[in-house]
């Protein structure tokens, strides 16, 4: 039997591994060992059946509790006036806000009765569309105290890609703000609302919380400030009891069709794995500062910056604004000025900050910092040096997340200080989590002392896994659990080394096949992003003659580099070099800028169309980051024919 302590962190690498075996020898007892530790209302009858093919997963069956409680009640009682949330505004004028754990379990509670004062009850939908301030989490837990289910939609989304989502949950309420600061600019939150709700019959109530002072219009009947609504109810709220499975939140995730889908979290599974995850990668400690730069419409937000941080009793921290405003300094201006111990944020950020004169990050003191984190694609070896390096100085283990909406937590990482990390490894997966690597006919490539590639699956249920698309099951089986039967398939390559390590070498669905020969983007990208001249790169395939389809690379850049054919010949003598001549692109296009998600993700979509002279086909752009990349795009494009 494993003691398991009540801060559920693993102490040596030795340990990690006897809790390994023991969660896969006996994965009941040991989860069971695990969900131990949290508070109840009823303790479980049944810690995990499950069927992949349906499929259908249920952990803690019969149990009964509700998250919150796990997240504010039990801390009112330790730990009343440790700092839970700390928020930092957009603008740096602005006052940081520091609320402790038992200002939030007043918040909450006061905003859950304004919640049902409005018909909310258990098991409706509630959809938010909120700027990055405290309000939003406390409105998530508000839902979650009342076992209302939210729905979370990035506030960076269209009007048609919020009604859509509010349309496909049938979401009885919107929650939102009138306004948002984003760096320089302001958004009228509150207007794309109103274009959105002009197609949304199942919303009922719209509740406005005032960012700033502007006026507001206001649909008589239907919206209601944040503010007002407070005033009509008392502040104390019983948390419902919700069962382990009940349905926590719904969070929408791209897929291969336009159609997003809602990927469907459960209330216990989802605490204890996120808790149990955040606990031991990120190895807090109880004066531990802990910052993810995440935004809470992201499942990163909804893992590590509220519901894990929270139910480990941790200080969170919460930024409004973006890494450029009102310099590129930002992010360790922040570091430094609330001591942050923990920082977690995205490759993609990391490059863009690395891309920067080094005197914005060496301006700071950023001798707070213990552990840094990435998430959300692979990071290349020169930005995890730059990031070692320049904010690390060396003395901050990396913890390279890997994970998805879908898992819920983080399934792939360093436990800080203890797993020995390897540059653009995830490394070792966490205690419960059983990976397989699937050859190409389908087959599990066994695990011996050897090296191997092949795509990523999960051959037994983790507590975190969303357990179904909502309102489609049917689509939740196709994507997840007909690739390889009675697995879960992830979508991603992974090479692993002789010592168990991981890399994720990027989506499965990016590869190409060229003359034959099947080639991953992220590989070929890798290459060219070593070149030291190059910030970024995305490569794509494109139909050609007698090769089938051809390669071409889009690249950004260092500043102030200059374009010339000598760099057009190194960059695809080192593809030449690390991969294989076929690997070379037929067309090197430079540009100042990739298209992105707002997750950071490449949009490979819109670049194969515009290699292809499909450039009138791009469909819908607004949802990009930076849409007006593409026009840039296609002039670089033209001009390089
Ligand atoms: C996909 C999931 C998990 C929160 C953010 C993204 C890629 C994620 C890593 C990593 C390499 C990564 C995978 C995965 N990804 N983390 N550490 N190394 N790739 O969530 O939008 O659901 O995307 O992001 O391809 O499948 P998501």
């Amino acid at each position: 039997m494993l003691t398991i302590p009540d801060n559920l962190q693993i102490s040596s690498f030795a340990q990690y591994k006897e809790w390994y075996q023991a969660s896969v020898n006996a994965p009941e007892s040991f989860w069971s060992a695990i969900a131990e530790q949290f508070e109840w209302k009823k303790k479980w009858n049944n810690v995990l059946s499950y069927d992949f093919k349906k499929p259908e997963v249920k952990w803690f069956e019969g149990g009964k509790l509700n998250i919150t409680e796990n997240c504010l009640d039990r801390y009112l009682k330790t730990q009343p006036n440790k700092t839970a949330i700390i928020w930092e505004p957009n603008n740096p004028d602005e006052e940081t806000r520091h609320i402790t754990y038992r200002q939030l379990y007043v918040k909450v509670s006061h905003f859950a009765n304004v919640l049902k004062n409005n018909g909310i009850q258990k098991g409706d939908k509630v959809c938010l569309y909120m700027p990055m301030i405290p309000e939003l989490a406390i409105a998530v837990l508000a839902c979650a105290r009342i076992g209302a289910v939210h729905s979370v939609v990035f506030a960076g989304f269209s009007s048609s890609a919020l009604s859509s989502r509010i349309n496909d949950a049938h979401c009885k309420m919107l929650i939102t703000a009138n306004e948002v600061y984003r760096g320089e600019k302001k958004v009228e939150l509150k207007t794309i609302c109103d274009e959105a709700l002009e197609n949304t019959p199942s919303i009922e109530t719209v509740i406005v919380y005032r960012r700033t002072v502007e006026p507001t219009p206001m649909k008589i009947g239907r919206d209601k400030f944040w503010f007002d609504e407070l005033q009509k109810v008392g502040k104390d709220c019983e948390a419902e009891i919700m069962d382990a499975e009940d349905e926590l939140f719904i969070l929408y995730t791209s897929g291969s069709t336009g159609q997003p889908k809602g990927m469907v979290h459960t209330c216990a599974g989802y605490m204890v794995g996120t808790t149990f995850s955040f606990q031991n990668v990120f190895q807090m400690q109880s004066d531990d500062i802990y910052w993810c730069t995440a935004d809470i419409g992201w499942i990163t937000g909804h893992s590590y910056i509220v519901y894990g941080p929270l139910a480990a009793g941790a200080t969170t921290v919460m930024f409004e604004g973006v890494p450029s405003y009102p310099d590129y300094g930002r992010f360790w201006e922040i570091c430094e000025k609330l001591k942050i111990t923990h920082f977690y944020t995205a490759p993609t950020a990391i490059r863009a900050l690395a891309k920067q004169p080094l005197s914005f990050v060496e301006k700071y003191d950023l001798s707070s910092l213990k552990v840094l984190g990435t998430v959300g694609e692979p990071i290349n070896e020169e930005a995890w040096h730059w990031y070692n390096d320049y904010v690390g100085h060396g003395n901050c283990p990396i913890v390279d997340t890997w994970w998805q909406t879908e898992t819920g937590a983080i399934m792939i990482s360093p436990l800080a200080g203890i797993t020995p990390t390897r540059p653009t490894f995830a490394t070792q997966p966490l205690p419960g989590v059983q990976l397989a690597l699937m050859d190409e006919k389908g087959k599990e490539i066994e695990k011996k002392p050897e090296k191997a590639e092949g795509r990523l699956a999960v051959k037994f249920p983790w507590p975190s896994m969303a357990r179904t698309v909502y309102g489609n099951h049917e689509r939740y089986k196709k994507v997840y659990f007909s690739q390889f039967e009675g697995k879960y398939f992830t979508g991603d390559g992974a090479y692993r080394d002789a010592s168990g390590n991981y890399r994720i070498t990027g989506r499965v669905d990016d590869v190409i096949i060229v003359s034959g020969h099947n080639l991953g983007t992220a590989p070929i990208e890798n290459a060219i992003n070593e070149h030291a001249s190059v910030a970024e790169s995305a490569v794509i395939g494109f139909p050609h003659e007698i090769k089938g389809n051809a390669l071409c690379a889009y690249v950004t850049l260092h500043k102030d580099i200059q374009v010339s054919d000598q760099l057009i010949k190194e960059i695809r003598s080192l593809i030449g070099t690390t991969i294989g001549p076929i690997a070379k692109p037929d067309k090197v296009i430079f540009t100042p800028s990739l298209p992105k998600t707002r997750s950071g993700k490449i949009m490979r979509r819109i670049l194969r169309k515009i290699a292809s002279g499909q450039e009138d086909q791009l469909g819908d752009i607004s949802t990009l980051l930076n849409p007006e990349a593409v026009e840039k795009i296609i002039l670089a494009y033209k001009k390089h024919l």
